[in-house]
């Protein structure tokens, strides 16, 4: 691997061998300092995920008066102000690239009554829709002022009421605003979801005390008093340990332990897809992480063949649907993914980066209104260069492809891997040293 200023080339790899711990889980990161901050007193947090986005979640509760005090890296302690006490700083928060934090934070300050707040974001997630948080807390009773749909937006807490909402779409952070702004409304706070979507936020609110009841497809939460966390684990990120498990796929003679991962079956729809391709992925040492199931992942290489990846699947694997797309197109015959409109509301539109980034690398790869169609050939792709577009899925894919192809893989603005990932690329590197040494044995 070779850096020029944020250009990274990667070069194909000859097997994938090791042992790997990625990050903790991006999600729970941002809900641990975010419902801490609402907390009562102290909460610990170990195994914290550090990146740009968890960053300016902690910049985000100091800036709204909480302590926050970090211990290396990955432990912080977070005393909390109580569900009521967060404060208008004066200025704008920044909530940087982090769409999590952006719709979060919006449900807890809704319920700050007498206090305004005015949120704001860099250039993607300015892109990105917020009517879809400002709609349902608005009919709560707070005053949410977007820019046409957009950042920034200014944000009025008031005494709010409980609604039943259908989710219009199946979307996490809307669900979890939603729940987070039920915390403060007079009844019951009831949201129904068209498909099932990552459920970490109302079970951190059970672990925190809030009355919370979780069907399915729906969750109620009532009005809290207070909230305590104490402690809270956060599990290794399963879509931080997704590129390494396609990349041991796709590199013949791989073999890839990934360990600590957070295994939460609303977040491993790709495991499910790849196995459905004929990927050989064995879980083993299951454990509980944190109150969330884990485990570690031992990955083998092996031959891949398409599929189809259908709408109910989509909101279990959201993240990781342009790793899904690259494993395609070195996959034996036609995959589609339908029902995929989200990905055009990421950081980027990811069905056009991820087509014309498998294309720029010689895959044959089209877009669909809802999804894309890929037509794979079972070797490795040629290579090339892409652009990241800014979007840390985006660069993390073409490293992955990069490490699977002929000729290797140049990715411009690189350094986007920052928003989820910051170590991303030494632990690539440190996959390559490790082939290296083992290949010397091996001779
Ligand atoms: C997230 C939910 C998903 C996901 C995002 C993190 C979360 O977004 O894409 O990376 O932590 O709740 P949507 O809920 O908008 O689909």
């Amino acid at each position: 691997m070779s850096t020029a200023v944020d250009s990274v080339l990667v070069e194909p790899v000859p097997k994938l061998l090791g042992h790997v711990a990625v990050p903790g889980d991006k999600s729970i990161s941002h809900r641990s300092v975010l419902i801490g901050a609402i907390c009562d007193g102290e909460t610990r947090i170990t195994g914290f995920g550090r990146s740009a986005d968890t960053e300016a979640t902690i910049t985000a509760v100091r800036a709204l008066g909480v302590e926050v005090y970090e211990h290396g890296s990955d432990t912080l302690r977070v005393f909390g102000k109580g569900l009521r006490g967060l404060r208008g700083p004066g200025g704008a928060i920044d909530c940087a690239n982090a769409g999590t934090l952006v719709r979060l934070i919006a449900g807890i300050l809704a319920g700050q009554a007498g206090e305004t707040f005015e949120l704001r974001g860099d250039d993607s997630l300015s892109r990105r829709p917020m009517s879809r948080i400002s709609d349902p807390l608005g009919r709560m009773g707070a005053r949410l002022e977007t820019t046409d749909g957009h950042l920034p937006m200014r944000v009025a807490g008031a005494q709010l009421r409980a609604i039943d909402y259908a989710l219009p779409v199946a979307s996490a952070q809307v669900k979890s605003a939603v729940l987070l702004a039920g915390l403060y409304a007079e009844g019951e706070t009831t949201v129904v979801e068209p498909a099932p979507t990552r459920d970490h936020t109302e079970h951190m609110l059970e672990a925190a005390g809030a009355s919370v009841t979780i069907r399915p497809t729906s969750v109620t939460v009532r009005r809290a008093e207070s909230l305590s966390l104490d402690e809270v684990e956060v599990p290794g990120d399963f879509s931080s340990a997704a590129p390494f498990v396609v990349a041991a796929t796709l590199v013949p003679g791989s073999e890839l332990h990934l360990h600590g991962v957070n295994l939460n079956p609303r977040r491993t729809g790709l495991l499910e897809i790849l196995e459905r391709m004929g990927a050989r992925i064995t879980t083993y040492n299951r454990r509980a992480i944190g109150g969330e199931p884990g485990g570690d992942l031992e990955v083998q290489s092996a031959p891949l063949v398409g599929t189809t990846v259908s709408a109910e699947e989509v909101p279990l694997a959201i993240d990781e649907l342009p790793l899904f797309a690259l494993a395609a197109a070195c996959a034996r015959g036609e995959s589609v993914l339908r029902g995929a409109e989200e990905l055009r509301a990421k950081e980027t539109d990811r069905i056009e980066a991820t087509v014309d980034a498998l294309r720029a690398l010689g895959a044959r790869a089209r877009g669909r209104d809802d999804g894309l169609a890929v037509t794979g050939v079972p070797a490795r792709l040629r290579g090339g260069r892409i652009s990241s577009r800014g979007d840390h899925r985006i660069a993390m894919l073409g490293a992955v492809a990069g490490l699977a192809s002929r000729d290797g893989v140049r990715i411009e603005d690189a350094g986007a891997v920052a928003v989820s990932f910051p170590g991303f690329f030494e632990l690539v590197d440190g996959l390559r040293r490790t082939a290296r040494t083992r290949s010397r044995w091996d001779e």
